[in-house]
């Protein structure tokens, strides 16, 4: 089974470079399954009905999410009818949504686990536990399964990765919005990638207009932090190959498209 995974994706930015860039991707990587974090779909924050239909219709099979799920609040609205969106498993027991998600596909059935962090980020339930208990009842299922790391920390990110080596297909980061470059497999046959990097403005500060980061940088006021409309996109994303047998990955590759990067063959 080969999987495709799109990093957060920023506002109209990243929803335009998700349309305009993944039809090359599929000629190069004719994936099974895709998977995109959603949380930043509208305008930098949140996920709406749109949003959603939007990126199905455009051939996403699964949305994960992330510390900013609640940010548009129709998502209240329509999470729990929406079978292609999850939402970290680790949150209260009482928020609405999944946490995870078993697709079919001709190649196999995948399970997507969507996960928070808890380093320097709000205090949700103990993340490496809900991956135990989710993995044991994936794996009644199918043995290929794909985990989103919604995490600040480069170490928790690097210790989950650890903790699911030899029990899941792939582990993908999110939420910093910068690729990280320590693509690999881990021994037990985890392909791994501490953080996929964003999919949206290239020339902003993390999906959002620079000057006004900088001036609350430099003079510690209150600024309104927008989206760019115009301007330079990039798309972050990690591509695994796994054997459907096992579950175990075979190959990964990072991908990184933007001027500089551009996709080639
Ligand atoms: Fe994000
Ligand atoms: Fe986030």
């Amino acid at each position: 089974m080969k999987i495709l995974f799109i990093g957060d994706i920023v506002g109209e930015p990243g929803m335009e470079m998700v349309r305009r860039t993944l039809p090359g991707l599929r000629r190069k990587y004719a994936p099974d399954v895709v998977i995109a974090n959603g949380e930043n779909a509208a305008s930098g924050k949140g996920l709406r009905r749109q949003d959603y239909d939007d990126l199905i219709f455009g051939g996403v099979d699964v949305i994960t999410m992330g510390n900013h799920t609640w940010d548009k609040k129709e998502i209240f609205d329509f999470i729990d009818g929406a079978d292609s969106l999850i939402r970290p498993a680790n949150f209260s027991p009482e928020a609405p949504g999944r946490g995870m998600t078993t697709i079919s596909k001709e190649a196999g059935l995948l399970t997507v686990i969507n996960l928070h962090g808890r380093a320097f980020m709000p205090p949700h339930d103990d993340p490496f536990e809900a991956a135990d208990r989710l993995i044991a009842q994936a794996k009644a299922e199918s043995p290929l399964v794909f985990v989103d790391f919604h995490a600040e920390a480069t170490s928790e990110k690097i210790a989950m990765g650890w903790h699911l080596d030899g029990r899941v297909t792939a582990m993908v980061g999110t939420h910093t919005h910068v690729q990280t470059a320590d693509e690999r497999i881990l021994p037990g046959g985890t392909a791994y990638l501490t953080d996929a990097g964003m999919t949206g403005p290239y020339d902003g500060i993390l999906g959002m207009k620079k000057e006004e980061v900088l001036y609350r940088f430099r003079t510690n006021l209150p600024a309104r932090f927008e989206v760019p409309k115009n301007g330079r996109t990039q798309l972050g994303g990690f591509f695994v190959e796994a054997d459907a047998g096992s579950g175990k990955a075979i190959r990964c590759e990072r991908i990184l498209v933007n001027d500089d990067h551009p996709l080639k063959g």
